[in-house]
């Protein structure tokens, strides 16, 4: 199966992609997509020898549209958000249906939304006095965060001092959820049924 990630920052999901045993023989990530064009996730793409594109409206970026073909030319079977903070244009995101999902770090449909991201996710969670929190991987669609849900880990954050320390927590399980729901892709294993998105 062919994937493209799309980074924003330091790439740590994209780093647990590559590094994941279980899917050295099953994936293969055609290039790695940013709309920074420095952005440590980017020397990782380097270091593994993967293509880089940066996309958007300034100097040795490329726009939505023509990320669509490259894409295709690709043969992209999955688009993976790991990190990506640019909200997605809905023609890119049609053109490319039930084939780009998303990691949240945290138990959505709460604390989602427009400006949840980072640091201020685990905030909210922390200010609201949570005791679990956790991290979601979704479909995208046209809004923030509200795409169906296809699998979620949670973690006991009942003792937790600080934002950064949920922050660290939840980290840990994105690391191990990514991967499992990729490799779930690739095996052909998400389905939808009665409207419900299950892994069989
Ligand atoms: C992760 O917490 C992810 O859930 C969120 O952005 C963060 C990206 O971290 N969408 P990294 O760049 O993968 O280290």
């Amino acid at each position: 199966m062919k994937i493209a990630v799309f980074v924003s920052g330091r790439g740590s999901n994209l780093k647990a992609i590559l590094d994941s045993p279980d899917l050295k023989n099953l994936i293969e990530i055609v290039c790695v997509v940013s709309d920074k064009i420095d952005c440590v996730a980017f020397q990782t793409a380097a270091n593994y020898k993967i293509r880089t594109i940066t996309v958007g409206n300034k100097d040795r970026m490329i726009s939505f549209s023509e990320l669509v073909n490259v894409l295709t030319e690709l043969k992209t079977d999955l688009i993976v958000l790991a990190g990506f903070l640019k909200l997605i244009p809905a023609d890119f995101i049609s053109s490319f249906k039930n084939k780009i999902i998303n990691i949240h770090p945290a138990l959505l449909p709460s604390f989602g939304g427009k400006g949840m991201y980072g640091l201020n996710v685990h905030k909210a969670v922390f200010d609201s006095s949570a005791k679990v929190s956790g991290a979601t991987v979704h479909f995208v669609d046209a809004s923030y965060d509200t795409g169906k849900i296809i699998s979620q880990s949670c973690i006991n954050i009942s003792d937790v001092n600080s934002p950064e320390e949920i922050a660290e927590r939840v980290l840990k399980i994105e690391h191990k959820l990514l991967p499992e729901v990729i490799k779930a892709f690739a095996e052909g294993k998400i389905k939808t049924v009665n409207n419900r998105v299950i892994i069989s």
